[in-house]
């Protein structure tokens, strides 16, 4: 009685302890550490963040570039783990993964060669070979109809080494090679591993997350899948044995003989990192889901509530996380968008850049703008008259130097305004100096003397403005085409004439 009680007072004092570590912390040897697989600067009150994609840690780390390993067996580690950056994980090619846990230093990394052995239900054909970039992995070759090697290793093996039957399935006979012929158990039941001949009885063990019915002499077990939220663990019997709360659900009811217990999902965005059997309230929801931000941390104790969550804007994610933080850490789908910020709430497209952001994932929305163009506001427009783009993505465009133009919108390059000439109107056109020249067009783009004139236009400056001369003896030329007196034709007086005979006939009628 007296050991009892010492019990539960202990257990209460972990109990407590345990409270006073933020989530996914335990507490040990007097302090607040983060289980495996998570990190906190401050486990005592800041939650601990999971290392991402599929890396882990040892227990009691502080950093992400702690997340130096990668989980289970089905990763190799391809980039080391850096100061703000956890290691990258690769997975191991079809049917192979790693033989054992690797002993890695800090800054290693593995190549592909690092997958020796074969998955449940493949056979290894070929050791792994090279190194760096060129390497193998095990060439793994999957055991014919649901059996197995029985055996993880690293030599080579036979099709007729697939002797035994993978999870889930019971061995129903051997062929003549000694291989075996397997048969599928119910769902979500085992059987045994045997090397001898079994039957559907033989499948007794219930998976995690199911619970067993019934068992049948014949047939075996027959297991339940937990009700929706709840979960198992292997091989348990009746239904109160779904006790725990599958990921992203929280408890709000212990489970009773027949019931199993009550586990509701976490309110929109939030959830958690993995199913917790101990908190029977809602600040279990304390992590915000990809695609969310955190605004505020879940709350314990008497007034418990679930991490407030906010929707990344439309065309953006998020990765989970058990930090408070801002719109920021949403990015948008499309690599060219503006970063995301208090200021900046909507995914558009960068200064550069133009046209629909990407509205999935990994695709392409905003495109450079093209020579001629610019954009500062998520839209490609050409340049106006009188500028030029040069190349791609520009975010401006510049004005045409001296002595040079352009008439047209979108222009990525200037024209030289014409010898005897110089820019004039913002560089939309050219103004020859000679002041008696023909008015200068951007398609001849010439300088040449007025009708009537005579000289070369192109020899004129800002300070000769007068080489073009009048005809002499009322003269006559087409623009440009006299360059010397002598091009000038007389005139033919018919005109003069022709308005001398209407005066003289008009005068005759009204007398
Ligand atoms: C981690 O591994 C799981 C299971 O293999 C996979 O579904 C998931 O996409 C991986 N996560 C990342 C971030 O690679
Ligand atoms: C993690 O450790 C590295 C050095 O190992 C350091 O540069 C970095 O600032 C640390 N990050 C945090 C969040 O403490
Ligand atoms: C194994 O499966 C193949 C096709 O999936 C089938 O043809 C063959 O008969 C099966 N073998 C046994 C022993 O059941
Ligand atoms: C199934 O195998 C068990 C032994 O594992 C045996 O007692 C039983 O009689 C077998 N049932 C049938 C239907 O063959
Ligand atoms: C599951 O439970 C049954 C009956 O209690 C037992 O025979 C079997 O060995 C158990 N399986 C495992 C994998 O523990
Ligand atoms: C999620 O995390 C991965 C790896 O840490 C990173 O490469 C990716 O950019 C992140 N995605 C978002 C939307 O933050
Ligand atoms: C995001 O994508 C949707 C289509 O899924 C689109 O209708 C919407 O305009 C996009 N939002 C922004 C801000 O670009
Ligand atoms: C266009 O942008 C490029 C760089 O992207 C720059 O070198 C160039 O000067 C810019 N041209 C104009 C006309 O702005």
């Amino acid at each position: 009685m007296r050991q009892i009680l010492i019990s539960v007072i202990v257990y209460g004092l972990v109990a407590l302890s345990d409270q006073q570590c933020a989530d996914y912390a335990n507490y040990q040897n007097t302090l607040c550490q983060c289980v495996k697989g998570y990190y906190s600067t401050d486990p005592s009150t800041i939650v601990c963040q999971q290392c991402p994609g599929n890396t882990t840690t040892s227990v009691n780390q502080q950093n992400i570039s702690d997340c130096n390993v990668c989980s289970g067996r089905l990763y190799y580690v391809q980039t080391p783990a850096q100061a703000t950056q956890s290691a990258v994980c690769a997975k191991c090619p079809s049917g192979s993964q790693l033989f054992s846990p690797p002993s890695l230093q800090p800054g290693e990394s593995q190549d592909q060669s690092a997958c020796n052995a074969c998955l449940d239900g493949y056979y290894l054909a070929q050791v792994p070979s090279g190194s760096g970039a060129s390497a193998t992995a095990a060439q793994c070759i999957q055991c014919p109809n649901y059996s197995s090697t029985g055996t993880v290793g690293i030599d080579i093996q036979k099709v007729t080494d697939c002797k035994f039957c993978i999870q889930g399935a019971y061995l129903a006979a051997k062929a003549v090679d000694g291989s075996a012929i397997c048969q599928p158990c119910l769902e979500g039941v085992t059987a045994q591993k045997s090397s001898d001949i079994q039957n559907a009885s033989n499948c007794i063990t219930c998976q995690a997350g199911y619970y067993l019915d019934i068992y049948d002499n014949m047939l075996g077990a027959k297991c339940k899948l937990c009700p929706t939220g709840t979960f198992s663990s292997l091989n348990r019997s009746g239904i109160i044995n779904c006790v725990a709360c599958q990921k992203n659900y929280y408890k709000t009811q212990y489970a009773q003989v027949n019931i199993a217990a009550t586990c509701l999902l976490c309110p929109t965005g939030s959830g958690n990192y993995f199913s917790s059997s101990q908190t029977l309230d809602i600040s279990s929801c304390n992590i915000c889901l990809s695609g969310f931000y955190m605004t505020q941390a879940s709350k314990k104790g008497l007034s418990p509530a679930p991490a407030q969550c906010q929707q990344c804007p439309d065309n953006s994610t998020s990765n989970l996380t058990a930090l408070i933080n801002s719109i920021s850490s949403c990015t948008c789908y499309d690599q060219y968008a503006l970063p995301l910020s208090s200021s900046q709430k909507t995914c558009q497209c960068k200064p550069g850049y133009g046209g629909n952001v990407a509205i999935i994932p990994n695709s392409v929305g905003c495109k450079p703008c093209d020579p001629g163009f610019y954009s500062n506001s998520g839209q490609c427009t050409p340049c106006p008259p009188g500028t030029y783009s040069q190349g791609t993505s520009n975010t401006s465009c510049t004005p045409c130097g001296e002595g040079q133009f352009t008439s047209n919108p979108g222009s990525s390059s200037c024209s030289n305004c014409p010898i005897g000439s110089t820019n004039t109107n913002g560089n939309i056109g050219c103004k020859c100096y000679d002041l008696n020249s023909f008015s200068w067009s951007s398609i001849s783009n010439t300088c040449k003397c007025k009708a009537n004139y005579f000289g070369d236009a192109t020899l004129s400056t800002k300070s000769l403005t007068n080489i073009c001369q009048k005809c002499l003896n009322n003269g006559i030329s087409d623009p440009g085409a006299a360059k010397t007196q002598a091009n000038c034709k007389s005139q033919y007086q018919f005109s003069e004439l022709h308005i001398l005979e209407i005066i003289l006939i008009s005068i005759f009628i009204l007398i």
